[in-house]
C-alpha cells in the first residue's frame, strides 16, 4: 500500500463515525417499521369467512383493529361474523365476489361507510384447482386468474386513491410458494400466483413514496382445512388424497394460527416479503440458485402424482373422499377444517 492509499487517522475516525451513524439510522428505521399498531385501524380482509382469512380477522381484532370480511357464500360469512362477534370483535361482513369489479366497488364503499377510511387491505381470497394439465380446461385458468390475480387487483385499485391522499396504508397480498415455483398438478393456481407475486413486488416499489407499504406473503402449505373446498380434476380421489395429506403433515405444513401471527407481524413491520415455513424458504432459495436441480425434483414429483385423466369433471374435495383421506394421515387438516369454518353444520 503506498502513501496515497494509506488512510490518515482523521479519515479513519470519520469513516468509523459514518458507519456508526448508518447503523444507528438503520436500527431506528427498523424500530420505526415495527411501530405500526393495528389498534383502532380499519382492516379489510377478502375471503375472511373461513380458513386463513378468518384467523387473520381474529388476529387483527385481537390487536384492536376494526375488521371487515367478505366471501361469496353468505352462510359461511354469517357464521364467521358470529364467531368473531362472540370474541368481542367489531366486525362488518359483506358478501362479495372479488372476481367481479362492481361487487368489489360495492364492498369497499360499504366498508368505508361503516368503518371509515381503510388503513389496511389484506388480499387473501383465493381458489385452488388440483389435477394434471391434461384434465384442466381454459375455464380453470380463467377462474384462478379471476380470483387470485384480478381479485387482488380490484380491491387494491379501490383503496389506493384514498391511501395515497392520506399518505399512509398497508396492502398485504397473500400469494403462495406456487407463485415462485411452478408446481405440477397446480398449473392454473401457480400461473395466477406468479402474476400475484409480480404485481405485489412491483406495486411496493411504486407506492412506497406515497407512504404505503405493500407486503408480499408467500406461504408454503398451511393447515387451514381448505382441501374440502378446493376443486379437483382428473383422478379425483387420488388427487384429493395427496393434496389433503400434504396439507396435514406437520413439518411440511404450518398451523394456520402460526401463519396468521406471522402475517400480522409482517404487516406491522411493513416487510417487503414474508416466506414460510422453512420448507418453502428452502425450495425458493434452491430454485433461485439451482433451477435445473429444482426442475429435476419437480419432474420426479410430477411422475409420482396420479397419472391419467379418469374424468374431466370438477369436484369439490368433500366429494372426493376415500379410505386414505380422511384418515389418521389427514387428522390435523381435518381438525383445522372443523375449527376454521370449512364445514357447514348440515354436512
Ligand atoms: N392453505 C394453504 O396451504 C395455502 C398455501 C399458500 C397460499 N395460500 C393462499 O392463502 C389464501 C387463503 O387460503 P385458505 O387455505 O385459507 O383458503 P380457503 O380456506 O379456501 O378460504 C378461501 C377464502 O376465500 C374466499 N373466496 C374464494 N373465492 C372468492 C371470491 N371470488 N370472492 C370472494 N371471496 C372468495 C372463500 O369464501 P367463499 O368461497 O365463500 O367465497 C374463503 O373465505 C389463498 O389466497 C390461498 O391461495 C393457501
Amino acid at each position: 500500500m503506498d502513501n496515497h492509499e494509506r488512510m490518515s487517522p482523521g479519515r479513519l475516525a470519520l469513516l468509523a463515525g459514518g458507519s456508526l451513524g448508518i447503523a444507528f439510522a438503520a436500527t431506528r428505521g427498523l424500530r420505526a417499521r415495527e411501530s405500526y399498531s393495528l389498534d383502532g385501524r380499519a382492516v379489510l380482509i377478502t375471503g375472511g369467512s373461513r380458513g386463513l382469512g378468518l384467523l387473520l380477522a381474529r388476529e387483527a381484532a385481537a390487536e384492536g383493529a376494526r375488521v371487515a370480511i367478505c366471501g361469496r357464500d353468505p352462510n359461511s360469512l354469517e357464521r364467521a361474523r358470529l364467531a368473531l362477534s362472540r370474541i368481542g370483535a367489531e366486525v362488518v361482513a359483506v358478501p362479495c365476489d372479488v372476481a367481479d369489479r362492481d361487487s368489489v366497488r360495492r364492498l369497499v364503499r360499504t366498508v368505508q361507510q361503516r368503518l371509515g377510511p381503510l388503513d389496511v387491505l389484506i388480499n387473501n381470497a383465493g381458489v385452488i384447482e388440483v389435477g394434471p394439465a391434461e384434465a384442466m380446461s381454459v375455464s380453470d385458468y380463467e377462474e384462478a386468474m379471476a380470483t387470485n390475480f384480478w381479485g387482488m387487483l380490484y380491491p387494491t385499485l379501490e383503496v389506493l386513491p384514498d391511501m395515497r391522499a392520506r399518505g399512509s396504508g398497508r396492502i398485504v397480498n397473500i400469494t403462495s410458494i406456487g407463485g415462485k415455483l411452478g408446481i405440477p398438478h397446480l398449473l392454473p393456481y401457480s400461473a395466477s400466483k406468479f402474476a400475484a407475486v409480480g404485481f405485489s413486488q412491483g406495486l411496493r416499489a411504486e407506492v412506497a413514496r406515497d407512504g404505503i407499504k405493500v407486503v408480499s406473503v408467500v406461504p408454503g402449505l398451511m393447515r387451514t382445512g381448505s382441501p374440502r373446498n378446493a376443486i379437483f380434476r382428473g383422478r379425483h380421489r387420488a388427487e384429493y388424497a395427496w393434496f389433503s395429506i400434504g396439507d396435514s403433515l406437520p413439518g411440511l405444513s404450518v398451523s394456520a394460527e402460526e401463519a396468521a401471527r406471522r402475517i400480522v407481524a409482517a404487516c406491522k413491520r411493513g416487510d417487503a416479503e414474508v416466506l414460510f415455513p422453512l420448507t418453502a424458504r428452502l425450495a425458493s432459495v434452491m430454485n433461485a440458485v439451482a433451477p435445473n436441480l429444482t426442475a429435476g425434483i419437480l419432474g420426479v414429483a410430477g411422475r409420482l402424482l396420479p397419472a391419467g385423466r379418469r374424468s374431466s369433471g370438477r369436484k369439490p374435495g368433500r366429494a372426493c373422499q376415500s379410505r386414505i383421506s380422511p384418515s389418521w394421515l389427514t387428522r390435523l387438516g381435518d381438525r383445522a377444517a372443523r375449527k376454521y369454518n370449512q364445514i357447514a353444520p348440515a354436512e
